[in-house]
């Protein structure tokens, strides 16, 4: 006989989830930063709803109605080939995977808001950019490993549903996460009362406000950015007069005070021009570029480039190793084609770095080069 176990919003819950992992890990891409935060929130509010839903939800999607003791996992496993079966939700080893998912989800999803901020300087904890920026990969390690056990934790599922249909055929599990019944011996169902469904509605209101909200306001505190654009000009005149004459506006925090120093001492014999100053400009510039070198900044292109450097003797950012593996991927061709013309000319291609900022969406396509 059928007998309605999971309801809409367990049903509910389960497609959105499934659908927003699943575009979590097609927006883990720097470009799709921003997308793929809000994704993650998303997740979140689907996290806190299901966690509210294990207590106050209807029999079987509570989580005190997930067998899970020692005794049940073993009983299951020793008839695990009876096609007869007495789980009618979750069985041991699927509680398990949900849990496990759960809470693996769930601290992803913490440590990501933890890189986003660390790293990137966005979001709710852009404040810890400036503290915790020395550990920046660290968190973005734990992220993706994380990311890693949950990959292992949905292919577990889909191999316990897979098993299911050959071991347990006649429950027909897989058709109940579309249908909402399960067929079993006698009538087991389930009604929701009138203070779950209002639960679920609310719910599913507050995440759609939620995702609309987000992706109409760029500049929320989800995602905005710690780091506004510049305006050097107001900071110093003479900066921009004479440095963005002949090339792109370099921003004083993408190379180290050692850098600076080196270059401004041999304006003359500037890669191959003359670009000297009168003694006291070249110390108004030069006092600008040491104040705000790469080691006053926590911008992830300040301390990757700094990392990248060490004590090497180099002036220009375009023979950093940090700068040549996150162009590897970039053609010659690109690189020389008209309107790039070279690898030092990076206004081509961030629009936003002569205001100090290399956001991953501002970068030009670079198909639009070949
Ligand atoms: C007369 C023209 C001229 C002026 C003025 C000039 N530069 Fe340059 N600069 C160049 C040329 C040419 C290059 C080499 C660009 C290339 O490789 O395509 C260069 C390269 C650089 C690079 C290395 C870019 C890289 O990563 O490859 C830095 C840094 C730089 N200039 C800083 C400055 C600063 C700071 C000032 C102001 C004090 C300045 N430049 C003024 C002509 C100039
Ligand atoms: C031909 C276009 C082009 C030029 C010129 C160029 N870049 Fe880039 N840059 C890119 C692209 C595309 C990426 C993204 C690469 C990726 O994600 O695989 C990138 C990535 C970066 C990143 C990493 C951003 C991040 O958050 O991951 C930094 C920093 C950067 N560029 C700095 C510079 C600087 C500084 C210059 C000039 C000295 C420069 N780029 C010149 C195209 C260019």
């Amino acid at each position: 006989m059928k007998s309605y176990i999971w309801s809409l919003p367990t049903r509910v819950f389960h497609w959105l989830f499934a659908v927003l992992i699943l575009l979590a890990f097609l927006t883990d891409d720097d470009k799709l930063l921003n997308y793929h935060a809000l994704i993650g929130y998303g997740i979140l509010t689907l996290l806190v709803f299901r966690f509210f839903w294990g207590y106050l939800g209807p029999k079987y999607s509570k989580f005190k109605d997930f067998p899970m003791a020692i005794k049940d996992v073993k009983e299951f496993i020793v008839n695990i080939f009876n096609p007869k079966q007495k789980y009618i939700g979750h069985n041991p080893i699927a509680s398990y995977v949900m849990i496990g998912i759960f809470i693996v989800a769930f601290i992803t999803i913490l440590t990501g808001i933890l890189t986003f901020g660390v790293q990137e300087g966005k979001g709710l904890l852009s404040s810890l950019n400036s503290t915790f920026f020395k550990k920046m990969e660290l968190f973005e390690d734990i992220h993706e490993f994380l990311s890693g056990v949950l990959i292992a934790l949905i292919v577990l599922h889909l191999l316990g549903i897979l098993s299911d249909r050959v071991l347990h055929a006649k429950h027909e599990t897989l058709k109940s996460i579309f249908s909402g019944y399960k067929v079993t011996d006698e009538n087991e169902g389930i009604k929701l009362n009138i203070f779950q469904k209002l639960i679920a509605a609310l719910f599913l209101v507050i995440f759609i406000a939620f995702l609309l909200f987000n992706l109409t306001t760029p500049s929320n505190p989800l995602i905005a950015s710690m780091y506004k654009p510049i305006d050097y000009k107001k900071q110093n005149e003479l900066f921009v007069k004479e440095c963005a004459s002949c090339h792109t506006l370099y921003p004083p925090h993408t190379l180290p005070k050692r850098s600076w120093l080196a270059l401004m001492s041999n304006l003359e014999n500037h890669f191959e021009d003359d670009a000297s100053l009168s003694e006291e400009e070249n110390k108004n510039i030069l006092d600008f570029l040491l104040k705000n070198s790469a080691e006053s900044s926590t911008q992830e292109v300040s301390v990757k480039i700094l990392d990248s450097l060490k004590n090497k003797d180099i002036i220009a950012i375009t023979h950093t190793d940090f700068f040549k593996t996150r162009h590897k991927d970039i053609s010659k061709k690109v690189f020389e084609c008209v309107d790039v013309k070279s690898k030092a000319n990076c206004k081509a291609c961030h629009s936003d770095i002569e205001q100090g900022l290399i956001e991953d969406d501002k970068i030009k396509n670079i198909r639009a080069f070949m």
